[in-house]
C-alpha cells in the first residue's frame, strides 16, 4: 500500500531474500569477483560500444548520496584530441606530483607499483570518464546551496563505477 511521509509518496521496498547456504555462497563469489580487479596502466584501444558506457555509469549513480543530492557527474570522452589535451594535462599536474608535492615516503610508497608521471594509456583507451564532484547546487533565485557528504558520496559512486567496469569485462 501506498505510504506517504511527510507529504512525499514512498515506494514499498521487496528485498530478495536467501537461505545460509545461499547467503554463504552468493557472499563469497561476490567477494571473489570483487578480488579479480585490478588497477590497470596499459590499455588496449579496441572499441568498446557506447551502451556498455551509459550502462556502467547507470550502474554508478544508484549509489546512495547525503540527501540523495547525488552530487556528481560523470563525463565521458572518446575524441582523440580531446583525449591529447587531457593527457598533457594529467602529465603536467603529476610532473608537478613526483617532482614537487609528494613526500619522500610516498614515492616510496608508490615505488612497488612502478607508476610514474607518463600518461600514454590516456590516449589508448577507447573511453576516459571524468568523475566531477558537485558541491553545491543552485537554487532558481541562482543562491548556492551546500551538498552533504559529497566525497563519501562520490567515492561510493566511483567504487561502484569500478565494480560496473569490472563486471563489463573491461579495466580501469
Ligand atoms: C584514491 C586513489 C588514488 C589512486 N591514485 C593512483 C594514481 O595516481 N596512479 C595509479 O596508477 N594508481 C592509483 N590508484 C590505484 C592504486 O594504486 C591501487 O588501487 C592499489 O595499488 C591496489 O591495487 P588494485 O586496485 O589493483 O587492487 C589510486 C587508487 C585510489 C583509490
Amino acid at each position: 500500500m501506498e505510504k506517504m511521509i511527510n507529504g512525499f509518496r514512498h515506494i514499498p521496498y521487496k528485498a530478495e531474500s536467501f537461505s545460509a547456504e545461499e547467503m554463504i555462497q552468493r557472499s563469497e563469489e561476490f567477494y571473489h569477483f570483487l578480488d579479480s580487479r585490478r588497477s590497470v596502466r596499459h590499455f588496449s584501444d579496441e572499441k568498446v560500444p557506447e551502451e556498455v558506457i551509459r550502462n556502467i555509469i547507470r550502474s554508478a549513480g544508484t549509489a546512495p548520496s547525503g540527501a540523495h543530492k547525488q552530487p556528481w557527474k560523470f563525463c565521458v570522452v572518446s575524441n582523440s584530441k580531446l583525449k591529447s589535451k587531457i593527457r598533457a594535462a594529467a602529465e603536467k599536474e603529476e610532473q608537478e606530483n613526483y617532482n614537487i608535492r609528494m613526500s619522500e615516503r610516498w614515492l616510496k610508497d608508490l615505488a612497488p607499483l612502478g607508476t610514474d608521471t607518463n600518461k600514454e594509456f590516456l590516449e589508448t583507451a577507447p573511453w576516459l570518464i571524468i568523475v566531477f564532484k558537485e558541491v553545491y547546487e543552485l537554487n532558481e533565485q541562482n543562491e548556492k546551496h551546500t551538498h552533504y557528504y559529497v566525497n563519501e558520496s562520490v567515492g561510493i559512486a566511483c567504487g561502484m563505477l569500478i565494480s560496473a567496469i569490472h563486471n563489463a569485462g573491461l579495466v580501469t
